[in-house]
């Protein structure tokens, strides 16, 4: 079984760490979250409400969605993981395209389910690919949008020819980690797709553009059926309660947290166009990362990264992925991408 390696932090020589290897948000938390937060403190001695009754409310009225048809889970990973559970048994197949989202694998072979992978092409999933390796067999078809690792979105077009062709007993789900990242109108939002097709399940995440990586709270919005089996394949409290308690705290402070996105998104524009400018090939990329495919040179580049106290996330053999992270982060990466090329 494949395990599930995380991003790293590393130190340079002279005492610098910038950790750009797990696509997390710069920025610390809001005051108003650290209140909420510390409001909640004072609970802690009971269990959380296991039905999450307010985040799921908040949720519900956020997304103008029914409660009915929202699933949480202890990061969207977790909520991931009760969807393999869900249609994981000897001989189920999952499709997913690769390289993408690397605990795919991990939580397929964790449920019991094949993994079907299909190659991107040109960095981007290759749907018709995919469409193609359904089988009897397959129970689930995951699209990871904008994809981890590559940052390439799956337009609305090509995403619906797709959806035309997934026979309606087979789930697909649209993982968006990084939907808020999205600046591509032709990218279409998956809430939009799953009103209209009950097969249907779209992954949304407080740990990236809402900034609660660390306290792990990650929903799920599909038709009612998938939401509630998604709901019973849960541990019991797995949201816990000061996670919750942030999380409706960060959907009153959206705005503020969303004009963090759009800094981001910025520098992201900025590093892009800088990489390119130093002769980089690099994917138009929707989140909150850049991927360069280095192919056997990716151990050295990360290596060179570290010594200038950079982590980046390297696919041995096959690429990095960068994260966006404060200016000066993306700076001394800029330095060292260009310092690895020679400039
Ligand atoms: C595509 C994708 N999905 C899901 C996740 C899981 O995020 P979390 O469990 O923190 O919500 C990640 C995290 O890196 C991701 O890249």
């Amino acid at each position: 079984m494949p395990a599930y390696r995380a991003g790293r932090a590393v130190v340079s020589a002279d005492g610098r760490s910038y950790k750009l290897s797990s696509n997390e948000s710069p920025y610390g938390p809001l005051p108003s979250v650290v209140e909420a937060i510390a409001r909640a403190t004072s609970e802690i001695h009971r269990y959380p409400d296991p039905g999450a009754a307010g985040l799921t409310a908040a949720l519900a009225d956020r997304h103008g969605v029914s409660a009915e048809h929202i699933a949480l889970g202890a990061g969207s990973v977790t909520v991931a993981q009760q969807l393999f559970e869900t249609v994981g048994e000897p001989g189920a197949e999952v499709v997913y395209a690769w390289r993408s989202f690397e605990a795919y694998p991990v939580l397929a072979d964790l449920a019991g389910a094949t993994s079907v992978t299909v190659p991107l092409l040109e960095e981007r999933h290759h749907l018709e690919a995919m469409a193609e390796a359904i089988t009897p067999r397959t129970r689930m078809v995951f699209v990871c949008n904008p994809n981890n690792p590559t940052g390439t979105a799956v337009h609305g077009a090509e995403l619906e020819a797709f959806l035309d062709r997934v026979p309606e007993d087979v789930l697909v789900v649209l993982d968006e980690a990084y939907r808020e990242y999205v600046r591509d109108g032709d990218v279409t939002d998956g809430l939009a797709v799953y009103r209209g097709r009950p097969n249907v399940a779209v992954l949304r995440t407080f740990s990236k553009a809402y900034g609660l990586a660390g306290l792990r709270v990650g929903y799920l919005i599909a038709d009612g059926p998938v939401a509630e089996a998604v709901r019973k394949a849960t541990v019991p409290f797995a949201v816990n309660h000061l996670a919750q308690a942030a999380a409706i705290a960060s959907l009153a402070a959206e705005k503020e947290l969303l004009e963090r996105v759009e800094t981001v998104v910025k520098e992201r524009e900025r590093v892009r166009e800088a990489l390119i400018a130093q002769g980089w090939t690099v994917p138009v990329t929707e989140a909150n990362f850049v991927w360069l495919r280095l192919g056997e040179r990716t151990a050295d580049f990360a290596g060179a990264c570290a010594a200038e106290g950079v982590a980046v996330r390297p696919f041995a053999g096959e690429g990095a992925r960068v994260s966006i992270g404060t200016p000066e982060a993306n700076d001394t990466f800029l330095a060292a991408a260009g310092a690895f090329r020679g400039l």
